[in-house]
């Protein structure tokens, strides 16, 4: 017997059955795209703390051994090519291994100490975030921590997922992958010695700054460079919009995560106050040594994180005394080449007016030792300052005074009653304190 509507045909009633299928499938379909998500959703939220961070580059190798009571950053005098002679403004950067992204070196804890102190007391001046900026530095919090533990091992721990412990602070941060803005740049201020200026291109085509973590400038704000783009942003650096500004904005924007890369810059400082140097706005003291100078070199770092495409650009100062240099073949003849032989204008911007009379001597008196001493000949070519070390086997000089010790320059002003030390070139402009961590 038939059922009544199959009377009509049992074309139709066949026809009705695969129809019936179909709808079937196309919500069993649906609803399994829609579990996947989720699902998938969960995995990644599970990744996060394993292998999401993985950027398609190996892991660093862990330094097992590390002494954080004598460790010295690179050379970067001979690392990059920092100081080179002739002096042009070029972009001078080369591919960097994924071990020297983050550097630590004996001086950890005054950087620390020092950062907390700045961030506290200028706040949103050097931590700060535009929304379009606040999921990377959520990101880079991420990477740090997966990043750390594993080049740092007897500095860093995850004791449990989705953390890190600074072991050497006692600090422990939870729920890393949760932290957005600045919340996740102050915790990064409180593991690594870098600062981080965050850019990111916009619908113009231009490079913007977006945000970062940008307590030890020296001579310039984040308030005052947060949101404005490359262009604007190297407007006082000679040559920098004639010559290079299209092939840095190129390169940023097409590098990939996989292809960090490092460079340095480097300037004569005259304290050693990181965030603010008194020669930015004043000049130094009378009373200065020249061998208290010092050589200031941002070891600056490059990688595109691959979730939220932002470009991280770490800048890391080193501080070398100008007499930690003695001992370094041909480099005071080098530095003295630089300033007396280069284009003026690039010279003027590095502030030689203010402490050429007090450099160039000196220099001059520690080439004149160099020579008298057998470490170095008049004849020897300033250019291959690098060979000079390799062709003798000699190792890299790593003399490097302590950025924790006052300078035997502040310890005579310290003496003679003088107000000095690291807060006074502070004073000579107001800031914009609206952030305290
Ligand atoms: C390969 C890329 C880059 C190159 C070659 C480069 C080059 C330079 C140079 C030569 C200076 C002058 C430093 C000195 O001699 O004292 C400078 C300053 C500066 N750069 Fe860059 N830069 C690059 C990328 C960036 C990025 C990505 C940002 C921001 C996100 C940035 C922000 C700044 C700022 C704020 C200054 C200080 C300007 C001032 O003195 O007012 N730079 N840069």
């Amino acid at each position: 017997m038939l059922v009544p509507w199959s009377s009509a045909s049992s074309l139709e009633a066949a026809e009705r059955v695969v129809l019936l299928t179909f709808a079937v499938l196309a919500v069993c379909g649906l609803m399994r795209s829609w579990y996947n998500g989720i699902a998938g959703k969960r995995r990644s939220g599970n990744r996060k703390h394993t292998k999401e961070v993985s950027v398609g580059l190996p892991d660093p190798d862990p330094l097992a051994e590390f002494d954080l009571e004598t460790a010295t950053a690179r050379n970067f005098v001979y690392a990059n090519k920092t100081m080179r002679y002739p002096y042009h403004q070029t972009m001078a950067h080369q591919p960097m291994h994924i071990n020297h992204w983050i550097e630590i070196d004996k001086e950890y804890k005054w950087y620390l100490d020092e950062k907390a102190r700045v961030i506290k007391e200028h706040g949103k001046t050097v931590v700060d975030s535009l929304p379009e900026n606040d999921e990377a530095c959520g990101e880079l919090l991420e990477l740090l921590a997966d990043y750390l533990p594993k080049r740092y091992p007897t500095l860093f721990k995850q004791h449990a997922p989705d953390s890190i412990t600074n072991l050497v602070t006692g600090d422990r941060f939870d729920n890393v992958s949760q932290q957005k803005s600045t919340d996740a740049l102050v915790i990064i201020s409180r593991l690594v010695q870098d600062d981080f200026l965050m850019a990111r291109e916009r619908p113009d085509g231009k490079v913007y700054l977006v945000g970062g973590l940008v307590v030890f400038p020296g001579t310039y704000l984040l308030s005052e460079t947060i949101d404005k783009p490359l262009g604007v942003l190297h407007a006082p650096v000679p040559d920098f919009n004639q010559k290079l500004l299209m092939s840095v904005e190129r390169t940023l924007k097409r590098f990939k995560p996989n292809q960090p890369f490092e460079r340095s810059s480097w300037n004569i400082m005259d304290d050693r106050n990181l965030f603010w140097h008194n020669i930015a706005s004043g000049l130094p003291d009378k009373d200065l040594r020249p061998q208290d100078l010092w050589l200031r070199i941002d070891h600056q770092t490059f990688r595109k994180l691959p979730r939220t495409n932002a470009i991280i650009f770490g800048v890391r100062p080193i501080m070398r005394r100008i007499e930690d240099l003695a001992d370094s073949p041909l480099v005071p003849s080098l530095m003295e080449k630089v300033h007396t032989e280069s284009a003026e204008h690039l010279i003027k911007y590095k502030g030689i007016a203010k402490y050429g009379d007090l450099l160039l001597p000196y220099l001059r008196e520690l080439t004149k030792s160099q020579i008298e001493r057998g470490l170095i000949s008049s004849e020897d070519d300033v250019r291959s300052f690098r060979e000079f070390l390799k062709d003798r086997g000699m190792p890299v000089p790593s003399t490097q005074t302590s950025l924790a010790v006052p300078t035997e320059s502040e310890r005579r002003k310290a003496r003679a009653g003088e107000p000095g030390g690291v807060a006074d070139g502070m004073n000579e402009r107001s800031f914009d304190v609206g952030y305290t961590t």
